[in-house]
């Protein structure tokens, strides 16, 4: 299979097979290889603030002796003097290898991919799609289940802005599995997304109570409620306490659910979750270095 010089923007880009074959360079990856990527410069450019996503792609790429510029505040850059995002990447490809990017808009990897000659990651781009926090998501699910087949999953929180909830729910929609959408109706998974998966013959039910579905659940997928999507300040007050899960929740989980979160959270996850055996999302953030060796190194050539 080969990935060199592919841009990676949107799940949409991926084989069931891709997939398979990405998880599988990720676990090649959670060995040393310090000096693959050698001499290779990775263009970190972050329009939209980021912890994990930014710093696993940094880490990533020092981990394979590769180097990293950029910026992570949009202020910093000729942007803010009216340069173009395109212009921006116009220079940027002529400074590295390989380029990352996020951004508030949606469509701009994309319009980025078309500016640039080299490969271009989505890093997230508005409510679109997260394709490399996908990528992690089922690399941690295969981890920690040792298979996708077959489960039940939910996903609960903020679905309609939720780009890692839309990327995720598609890849997942490759194998025969159960999904739950657990939301108030105004943040309910968008109704395309539920026709696309209904047609691929996933069972989907939607809720807005966790408990009713929570006991046959082998993933609880939580996320934030995400205050900068929303574009009135009042419906976000209304929303965001929506979920508060807490110890309480113990009662009402099969034994052996695991509970991920993109993070960054903001109150619906208790603290006094994080030492149960259910809690995997600090474990799952932490899988964003393999996954991110493994598609640098794909995409600038380095494995195939
Ligand atoms: N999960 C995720 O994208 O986190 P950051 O926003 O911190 O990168």
């Amino acid at each position: 299979m080969n990935f060199k010089g592919r841009d990676v923007i949107s799940v949409r880009d991926f084989s069931k097979s891709d997939l398979i074959y990405i998880l599988k360079i990720a676990k090649e990856m959670e060995k040393e290889k310090p000096k693959l990527l050698d001499g290779k410069i990775l263009a970190a450019l972050f329009f939209e603030p980021s912890t994990r996503t930014r710093l696993s792609f940094e880490s990533a790429m020092f981990r394979l002796g590769g180097k990293v510029l950029g910026f992570s505040d949009e202020k910093v850059t000729s942007v803010k003097k009216g340069e173009t995002v395109w212009d921006t990447i116009k220079m940027a490809e002529r400074y590295s290898d390989v380029i990352v990017i996020r951004s508030p808009v949606e469509g701009s990897a994309r319009l980025a991919a078309e500016a640039a000659s080299i490969p271009v990651i989505n890093g997230g781009d508005g409510a679109n799609q997260h394709p490399t926090q996908m990528l992690l998501d089922l690399y941690t699910i295969q981890k920690t289940k040792k298979k996708i087949e077959g489960l039940k999953i939910g996903f609960l929180g903020d679905l309609k802005y939720g780009r890692t909830v839309h990327s995720l729910a598609i890849a997942l929609s490759f194998w025969k599995v159960e999904m739950c959408f657990i939301a108030p109706d105004a943040l309910q998974m968008p109704e395309h997304y539920i026709k696309e998966l209904r047609e691929k013959g996933i069972k989907c039910h939607k809720t807005s109570d966790v408990f009713e579905v929570s006991p046959k659940l082998d993933i609880l997928y939580v996320t934030r409620i995400q205050q900068e999507r929303f574009p009135d300040p009042l419906e976000y007050e209304k929303y965001k306490n929506a979920y508060r899960l807490d110890i309480t929740l113990l009662d009402h989980i099969k034994k052996e659910l695991k509970i991920m979160h993109p993070l960054p959270r903001v109150g619906e996850i208790n603290a006094e979750l994080d030492d149960t055996e259910h809690a995997i999302y600090f474990e799952q953030a932490a899988n964003g270095v393999a996954v991110r060796k493994a598609l640098l190194a794909l995409v600038l050539g380095k494995e195939k």
